[in-house]
């Protein structure tokens, strides 16, 4: 009998990823809270994320015979066990001791993607150590340094990452204001490890600053700084932050493997369009040339049906992932990874599909609300 069944719960059962949001706001230093949950100035597009996917309806078919069913799909080749991958946060350090090295164990065990920031609390190194079979992206910045940057690629290549995540809607930061008003900082004991004796000493990340290098950022890239990267990497390269048709066209033009329609979390540009509401002129233009995925306000199995419904291959999650972390490490990323996959499972059945093949546009009612 688990423990529903005996009709009370004897120890915290963590049923939904809301349940992992609770814990961490209660547990983590309002500091750290603060940083990984704000958005931009008035946070509209974080939480219209969210919102953005109850005003959709599911259309579900039933008698499908759906006793047995498979969620299991590919992104750029590579098998994954459930189309929802890990998309890159900076400084899991603050939420758990062991970092990035924890939530790469986790993506591991649970076979999915884990796109590593550059601005994560351990090493790729390390991170590569901890999970030796893992399945990882590099999530990057051209920086003014080419030169750094070109160091940044050899490396991730050299250990086995699968392909390079460039994120193209932060050429400065986002003006968060609750990090604004603490100048949120780095404790003591944590570094962002990547850049070690990488850059010169102005520009590294020090208590009493911004938590970022940001200022290493190249704010003047264009499309051809796309091609510079592509003549020094045979790694598929994605494009992160994409939130229009014409972007996404040239996106193809540029010969790019893959598009991630984000608004960084609603981190940016506050009044963007919520993702899933841009994904279907996104996913319109492209034609399937190039795989599309998106992240943002991805919280329960049913938001995983319609983005896939709407035509991306794969979402990715944020905040949820660190959630998890703060609970409890590695565990807890595992924890949030199955809830997940296990709703997703449940919405797809219920709506008839046996598998991620089987789930299409015909699912997806727009709500007149
Ligand atoms: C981010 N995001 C992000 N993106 C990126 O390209 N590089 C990075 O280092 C970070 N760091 C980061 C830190 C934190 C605390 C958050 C919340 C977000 C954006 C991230 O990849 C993703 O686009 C959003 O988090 C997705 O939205 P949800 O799932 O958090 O709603
Ligand atoms: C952020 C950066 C690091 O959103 O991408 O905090």
């Amino acid at each position: 009998m688990n423990s529903w069944e005996g009709g009370q719960c004897a120890e915290m059962a963590m049923v939904c990823l809301t349940d992992f949001e609770k814990y961490a706001k209660e547990h983590l230093s309002k500091d750290t809270w603060d940083y990984y949950s704000t958005g931009a100035d008035e946070c509209y597009t974080r939480d219209d994320n969210l919102l953005a996917y109850k005003r959709i309806r599911l259309r579900p078919r039933v008698l499908q015979d759906v006793s047995e069913s498979d969620t299991r799909t590919t992104v750029q080749g590579t098998e994954i066990s459930f189309p929802i991958g890990i998309s890159p946060t900076a400084c899991h350090g603050m939420a758990w001791h062991e970092g990035e090295t924890a939530t790469a164990r986790a993506a591991e065990a649970l076979n999915t993607c884990y796109i590593t920031s550059t601005y994560s609390n351990c090493s790729v190194e390390e991170i590569v150590a901890a999970a030796p079979d893992g399945f990882r992206w590099f999530q990057m910045h051209i920086f003014h340094s080419r030169d750094l940057s070109e160091k940044f690629v050899q490396r991730v290549e050299a250990l086995g990452y699968k392909a390079l995540v460039l994120t193209v809607d932060m050429p400065y930061f986002g003006k968060r204001r609750d990090s604004l008003l603490k100048q949120s900082t780095l404790p003591p004991h944590l570094s962002l490890k990547n850049f070690d004796g990488m850059l010169p000493e102005h520009e590294t990340s020090v208590p009493g600053k911004q938590v970022t290098p940001s200022r290493a950022i190249d704010p003047s890239i264009t499309w051809k700084d796309v091609h510079w990267l592509q003549s020094i990497t045979s790694l598929p390269i994605i494009i992160k932050g994409i939130l229009t048709k014409e972007d996404a066209e040239l996106a193809v033009e540029h010969g790019v493997q893959g598009i991630i329609v984000s608004n960084h979390g609603g981190r940016q540009l506050d009044g963007t369009l919520a993702t899933i509401d841009a994904l279907s002129e996104i996913v319109g233009a492209v034609k399937k040339r190039i795989e599309v995925y998106l992240d943002g306000g991805i919280r329960t199995g049913s938001d995983v049906l319609k983005a896939l419904a709407l035509g991306a291959k794969c979402v990715f999650i944020g905040r949820p992932v660190v959630w998890g972390l703060a609970y409890k490490g590695e565990e807890g990323v595992r924890e949030v990874l199955q809830i997940l996959k296990d709703e997703f499972r449940l919405a797809m059945t219920f709506s008839g599909c046996r598998n991620v093949a089987e789930i299409n546009r015909n699912l997806i009612q727009f709500s007149k609300l």
